[in-house]
């Protein structure tokens, strides 16, 4: 349930992170929520693609991300921030030598200036509670799929509500707004489940 990877479905993060850059611009703070966020590969990945676009504005970004599953210490893992090698091959090298540090024995490190930017908090999403508000960005990928119908359009009637105006929703491509909420969103681009908050 917990399967995710690095850069992940990057061509997604990557319109997100432009969108939400073209919309916070100029905020004192650009919020993020990434739900489901798993053992911290894509909140990481969100991090650097906004290190790449942000310069000095870079601490102005404040990514909380959330996922409900406690009893494996995910939270622990996320803080953490350490992966073994062979999870991180595939990163473009130049971003891999930029962005980890080597822990010795094939394992690298997140490095302080990205983790530094990511907070991450036990959140279940079925509980219906945002764990925040003003959000310029929320990104929920391969989560809502474990949901019934029902759920997961009251889901997504929480990020309604958790997004500021003209907000920027993330889903994996699979994933459509259901009819009786497509008032609530806009699809932002044609070829990605991107939407802004109407
Ligand atoms: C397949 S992973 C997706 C990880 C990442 N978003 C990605 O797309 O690569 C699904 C994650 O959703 C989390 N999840 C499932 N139900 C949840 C719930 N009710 N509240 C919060 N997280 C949940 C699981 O613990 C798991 O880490």
């Amino acid at each position: 349930m917990a399967f995710t990877f690095f850069f992940r479905d990057l061509p997604v993060l990557e319109y997100a992170v432009q969108e939400t850059i073209k919309l916070a611009m100029g905020r004192m703070r650009i919020k993020v929520w990434d739900a489901g966020s798993a053992l911290g590969q894509e909140p990481y990945t969100l991090a650097i693609l906004f290190a790449e676009c942000l310069g000095a504005t870079f601490n102005n970004l404040f990514i909380d991300t959330t996922d409900y599953d406690s009893e494996n210490n995910f939270g622990d893992i996320v803080k953490q921030a350490t992966y073994k090698y062979d999870e991180l091959k595939r990163i473009p090298v130049d971003i891999f030598k930029k962005y980890f540090e080597s822990q010795g024995k094939d394992t690298f490190r997140v490095c302080d200036k990205v983790r530094s930017r990511v907070f991450f908090q036990y959140h279940d999403l079925l509980s219906l509670r945002p764990i925040g508000s003003d959000y310029a960005l929320i990104v929920c990928k391969n989560v809502l799929l474990h949901f019934q119908c029902h759920e997961r359009i009251e889901v997504l009637k929480m990020y309604h509500k958790a997004l500021s105006s003209g907000g920027v929703l993330a889903l994996e491509n699979t994933q459509k707004i259901p009819d009786t909420i497509s008032h609530l969103f806009e699809q932002v681009v044609p070829d990605a489940q991107l939407y802004r908050k109407l």
